[in-house]
């Protein structure tokens, strides 16, 4: 495998960005100022688990830009386009390159997940997701768990995993309109994040849970909060950036952590257009 320094938080700036809510904001480096840096990372093979979602596919885009080869798994492959967030004038054009490998699978079968681990994986970047409606009401949680078992017979360590802001002990840092979704018409969803979340924190691996506050598909900001308070929105492509740093930075300062993370301070709640994205009306 090919080696090359990756300079992820040697440029991170804190900034206290201050509303109502106490922030850590990370300032990213394009890859072009990667220079120096305390922190080493692989030109990783990272597998994407749900790979045909708004989230995953900046994932995937990404690291690809990134060097990092990808195995991603997803019941539905031709899905997977290039991203609006950062695809530019390329978004919507199937994602295919010599670097990525998609697999047609369902992730709550292991024999499918297991084929994702047929390859030499070294960090994992989970970001399924849907209406209970479509995928179940226990998706999240079996699938994360055959994903876990696959890693620890690999002796795969990283995985990054984004559930939501409002999830486990972060309730009260959901907005209250959203809160008020999370205990109705979202109530199952909540019930297989929070499974899905224990499942995580108990697996021994070296994990980070990322929770977003409500997601878009915006191009990315660069600048990724991490938030005590209620969180807003944030682009589904700086979520990726801080999913992809989850799992190459040796050094990622919220390894083993639940980070709610927003690209605004305070509480707006930005409406978003993953619908459009997603070709629905
Ligand atoms: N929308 C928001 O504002 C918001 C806010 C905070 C957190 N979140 C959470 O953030 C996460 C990512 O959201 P997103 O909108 O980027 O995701 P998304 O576009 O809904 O993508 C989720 C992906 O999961 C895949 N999936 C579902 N069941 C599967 C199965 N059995 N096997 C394999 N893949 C499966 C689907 O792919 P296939 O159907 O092709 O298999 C789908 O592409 C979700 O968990 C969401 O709840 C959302
Ligand atoms: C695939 O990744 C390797 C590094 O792992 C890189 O040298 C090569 O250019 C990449 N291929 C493409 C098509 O981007």
């Amino acid at each position: 495998m090919t080696m090359k320094l990756v300079a992820l938080l040697s440029a991170a700036a804190i900034l206290g960005i201050s509303t109502t809510t106490t922030a850590t904001a990370f300032i990213t480096p394009k890859p072009s100022v990667a220079v120096t840096s305390t922190t080493t990372a692989l030109d990783a093979t990272i597998a994407v688990f749900g790979a045909s979602g708004l989230t995953a596919q900046e994932c995937i885009y990404q690291a690809l830009k990134d060097g990092d080869k990808v195995v991603g798994l997803t019941r539905n492959p031709s899905k997977l386009v290039i991203p609006k967030g950062s695809g530019g004038v390329d978004a919507d054009k199937p994602l295919v390159d010599s670097n990525l490998t998609v697999i047609a699978g369902d992730v709550t079968n292991p024999a499918d997940v297991a084929k994702v681990f047929e390859n030499d994986i070294d960090g994992v970047i989970v970001a399924l997701g849907g209406k209970t409606s479509d995928v179940g009401d226990t998706m999240l949680t079996v699938g994360t768990n055959n994903i876990m078992s696959a890693m620890k017979q690999k002796g795969v360590k990283r995985i990054a995993v984004v559930t939501s802001i409002g999830a486990g002990n972060s309730k009260d840092q959901a907005p209250f309109a959203f809160k008020i979704l999370m205990m109705t018409v979202m109530k199952k969803i909540f019930t297989d994040k929070n499974n899905q979340e224990k499942a995580v924190q108990e697996s021994g691996l070296e994990y980070c849970i990322v929770r977003p506050g409500g997601l878009t598909v915006e191009k990315p900001t660069g600048v990724i909060n991490v938030i005590d308070g209620e969180a807003g929105s944030i682009p589904r492509a700086d979520v990726a950036q801080f999913c992809l740093e989850a799992v190459k930075d040796v050094n990622f300062p919220y390894v083993g952590q639940t980070p709610c993370i927003s690209s605004v301070g305070g509480t707006s709640w930005v409406k978003d257009r993953s619908k459009a994205a997603r070709g629905e009306q």
